[in-house]
Parts: structure tokens; C-alpha cells; sequence
């Protein structure tokens, strides 16, 4: 994916949008040449939908149906045609809270991304921010990688390291994850618009980490 254009985005997100914040300031402080096309929530609350209002950026909640970690087929419909209406390149999961399936993966195959908070593989799934610090390990991060039919599995593209302390707290952990990630996804974002990452089965290069 090599774009002369900037690539157009299309984010993802049922939460508070500090991942959507990085991303959109990157662009606009000129680091990444990329432009958020269009911002979709699950979530008729969610803070991503007001932050992408503030910064003048076309965003819409679009209602995820009867099931509590899926779209329903409806709701798969709607984010499609959405996301194709707005000519996205890119799919941003920034946050979102919802497994996406086969009809949507199939629409943006290769073309579907997501951050997750730890060192994938260890700790996909749910607060895996709490996960690590309930297993004890002394290292954990956040990973950005290609989204697949499976949970957190996809091909990694980036990875940013958070050592874990003596006194943290799952909030305090957490604190810090976000913070890299902050730093991880618009750097990612950026390398793929410059067109630097190539892919093969589970092997992704290109990626320089903005730090470790
Ligand atoms: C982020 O920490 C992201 O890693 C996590 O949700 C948070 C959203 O925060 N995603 C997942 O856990 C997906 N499995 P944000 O709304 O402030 O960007």
C-alpha cells in the first residue's frame, strides 16, 4: 500500500478515543500522510465520536444490533457500506470493542488494523493490562497488528515494550500501555502510508519502532 495521496482512514472505536486523538494530531502536526475519512462507534456515548466532531471530522454511531461482542448482520451492512461510501483505504480498530467477521474482513481484506494493549501473543482478550499484572510478568506493551478471523492473532506489525512495576496498579499499567500506544499507532500508521510494510503469511517487515 504505497499512496502519493494521503491514505484515508476510516477509525474505529467504542471508547474515550485517546488512540484517534494521537493518530488525528500526528496528521495534523504533518507526521503522517494519512486523513481520517470518516470515524464509526458501536457506542452512542463513546468520546471518540465527540473528539472527531471537535476536530471537524465526519463521525457516526452506527447501532451494533442484539449481540454484545459482535455486529449483527445489519450492523455489518451498515459499517461496510459506510466505510466504503467514505473511500477509506485503511481500517483503524482504535479501541473497538466488537470481533469483527468474515463479511467485513472479507470487504478490507489486508486492510484492517488493531491495537492491543500487551505484548502479543501473551494476553489477548479482555484487560490485558490487568492479565499481565495478575500473571506477574515484568514486561508488558502494547501491539499493533493486522486483524484475521481470529482474536487478537494477526500478523504484528509494531510493538512498544512497558516494564512493569513493583507498585503499579492495574490503573496505573494501564496509564502507561495508553501512553504507548500513543506513540506506537500514528508511528505505524505513518510507515504504512509511506508504503514500508510488506507482508508474507505472519511475517510483516518495514516497521522501525519509534523506541522500545
Ligand atoms: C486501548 O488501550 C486499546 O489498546 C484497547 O482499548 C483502548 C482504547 O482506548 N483495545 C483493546 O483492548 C482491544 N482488544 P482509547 O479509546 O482511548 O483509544
Amino acid at each position: 500500500m504505497s499512496h502519493a495521496s494521503p491514505l484515508r482512514l476510516g477509525v474505529l472505536g467504542s471508547g474515550k478515543g485517546s488512540n484517534f486523538c494521537a493518530i488525528a494530531d500526528a496528521i495534523a502536526a504533518g507526521g503522517v500522510n494519512a486523513e481520517v475519512a470518516l470515524v464509526l462507534s458501536d457506542v452512542e456515548s463513546a468520546g471518540i465520536l465527540g473528539h472527531a466532531a471537535t476536530r471537524g471530522i465526519p463521525a457516526r454511531y452506527i447501532e451494533p444490533g442484539k449481540f454484545r461482542t459482535k455486529l449483527d448482520e445489519a450492523a455489518e451492512v451498515a459499517f461496510v457500506k459506510a466505510l466504503q461510501e467514505a473511500r477509506v483505504d485503511l481500517i483503524v480498530l482504535a479501541g473497538f470493542m466488537r470481533i469483527l467477521k468474515g463479511e467485513f474482513l472479507r470487504a478490507f481484506e489486508g486492510r484492517v488494523i488493531n491495537i492491543h494493549p500487551s505484548l502479543l501473543p501473551s494476553f489477548p482478550g479482555l484487560e490485558a493490562w490487568k492479565q499481565a499484572l495478575d500473571y506477574g510478568v515484568k514486561v508488558t506493551g502494547c501491539t499493533v497488528h493486522y486483524v484475521d478471523q481470529g482474536i487478537d492473532t494477526g500478523a504484528i506489525i509494531g510493538q512498544r515494550t512497558v516494564p512493569v512495576l513493583d507498585t503499579d496498579t492495574a490503573a496505573s499499567l494501564h496509564e502507561r500501555i495508553q501512553g504507548a500506544e500513543r506513540q506506537l499507532y500514528p508511528a505505524v500508521v505513518a510507515a504504512i502510508a509511506r508504503g514500508e510494510i510488506h507482508t508474507r503469511g505472519r511475517q510483516t517487515r518495514g516497521f522501525v519502532s519509534p523506541g522500545v
